[in-house]
């Protein structure tokens, strides 16, 4: 079944959430038929940058076992795209983290980053990479508190540059590692 998750979840991943909200929440691997709420979430969750519906698609098809859908009364309240780079097989690469405004601080985007970490499509990774811009400080906590409840170290450095590669148009993304995990 292509949106299987191991129906066991992780002690990690039991520990994120609160066991109500738990009880509430299901978390599964996308579908092509998520790309459009998918697109949604990810543009009402500023400063994201939104994404062109085309490529929601391409991540609920290609990517779909290296992201997690988070549903709660059939709507969509988190999201988490990712992927194995295919010149660092060690890694997995997490590109956006969303929750909707109304389920934010319950503990549900540290839940789905250890979803992400217990799925089979993050088997044999070692480390867990991500950009994150310097005034982003809601996701330097979501991360560092993930390097935390793992006792990973975690290091960070400028990437994608604002000038040299994003021409001014964007903040410097810094590249962020938490591992080995
Ligand atoms: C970043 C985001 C995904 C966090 O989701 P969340 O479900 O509210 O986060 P959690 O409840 O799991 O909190 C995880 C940690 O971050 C902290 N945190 C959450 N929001 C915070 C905020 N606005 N400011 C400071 N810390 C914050 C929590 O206190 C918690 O820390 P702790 O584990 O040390 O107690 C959510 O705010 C969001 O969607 N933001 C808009 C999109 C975005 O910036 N995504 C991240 C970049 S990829």
């Amino acid at each position: 079944m292509p949106n299987e998750l191991a129906s066991e979840p992780s002690g990690h991943a039991l520990a994120d959430l609160g066991a109500a909200k738990e009880a509430q929440t299901q978390f599964r691997h996308p579908v092509k038929s998520d790309g459009q709420r998918v697109w949604r979430l990810v543009r009402d969750c500023a400063p994201l940058d939104e994404n062109s519906m085309y490529c929601n698609l391409l991540l609920c098809s290609h990517f779909a076992q290296t992201c997690i859908a988070a549903e709660r009364n059939e709507e969509l309240v988190g999201w988490i795209s990712a992927y194995r780079p295919p010149e660092d097989k060690e890694t997995i690469f997490v590109w956006q983290v969303a929750v909707s405004s109304a389920a934010r601080g319950e503990g549900l985007g540290k839940k789905l980053l250890s979803e992400l970490l217990a799925c089979e499509g993050a088997f044999g990774a070692k480390y867990l990479k991500t950009t994150i811009t310097k005034d982003n400080a809601a996701s330097w906590r979501l991360f560092s508190s993930l390097a935390k409840s793992r006792l990973a170290p975690m290091r960070d450095e400028p990437w994608f540059d604002k000038n040299e590669d994003f021409g001014g148009q964007h903040d410097t993304e810094h590249l962020v590692t938490i591992g080995p995990l």
